[in-house]
């Protein structure tokens, strides 16, 4: 039971918690009918589910899921009540995890808009965890990743090193197909030992 004397409520949840249980989101970041990111969603949470990750819980977030508004938009009065909704079961859903990868479309060389938004409705939720970030495109989704790491940057959340990238050009067929070659699971490999370390690690400081 927790502790509530003293102030130590926050200390004994998080021993009773242990470092080594952590909840991480896998996060499908495109709101886009016919969207990639299903697909590659699906491929990354069955791959961190087949590494057996002792204490580890994988979820599948769809960002489609959650109609959010444009942040600060005006809004009909009938909007208004769907949107607050939508914000709140996003916000309470991504502090929900310990840890995220986020499954990265590029547009434009940059992240997506939806995803963009999406991040911008967050801060206390996700700071001082850990990020992964898969990305696919022309060039695997790269530029998209160095610019979603400036944006985690600014939320507190620590962005690992090893990503996974997947080429339009040879991990889908026809660019809509996926039909990822093995060699991606070297860097996904890498890229999982990544996150969950750093997940650990910040489970500690929160
Ligand atoms: C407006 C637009 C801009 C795009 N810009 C890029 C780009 O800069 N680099 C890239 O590799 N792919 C680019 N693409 C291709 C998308 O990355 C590709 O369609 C991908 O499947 C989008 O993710 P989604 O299907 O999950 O929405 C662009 C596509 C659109 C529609």
């Amino acid at each position: 039971m927790s502790e509530t004397l003293f102030g130590k409520t926050e200390q004994t949840t998080r021993e009773e918690k242990g470092t080594n249980n952590m909840k991480i989101g896998i996060i499908s970041g495109s709101v886009r009918e016919g969207r990639n990111s299903a697909a590659v969603t699906e491929w990354i949470h069955e791959f961190a589910v087949n590494r057996n990750d002792e204490g580890v819980e994988y979820e599948m977030v769809a960002l489609a899921d959650y109609d959010l508004p444009l942040l600060g938009a005006k809004l009909s009065e009938e909007r208004q009540a769907t949107a607050g909704a939508a914000i709140q079961a996003w916000s309470e859903k991504m502090a929900s995890f310990d840890g995220y990868v986020f499954i990265t479309p590029e547009y434009n060389h940059a992240v997506g808009g939806a995803l963009k938004n999406a991040t911008d409705f967050l801060k206390v939720e996700v700071a001082n965890k850990a990020a992964a970030l898969v990305g696919y495109g022309s060039l695997g989704g790269a530029r998209a990743h160095e610019n979603m790491r400036v944006i985690l940057g600014e939320l507190s959340v620590a962005s690992v090193h090893t990503t996974t990238n997947f080429s339009l050009m040879t991990d889908f067929e026809n660019m809509s197909v996926f039909k990822p070659n093995e060699y991606n699971k070297v860097n996904a490999q890498g890229m999982f030992d990544d996150l969950l370390l750093w997940t650990k690690a910040l489970n500690t400081i929160r």
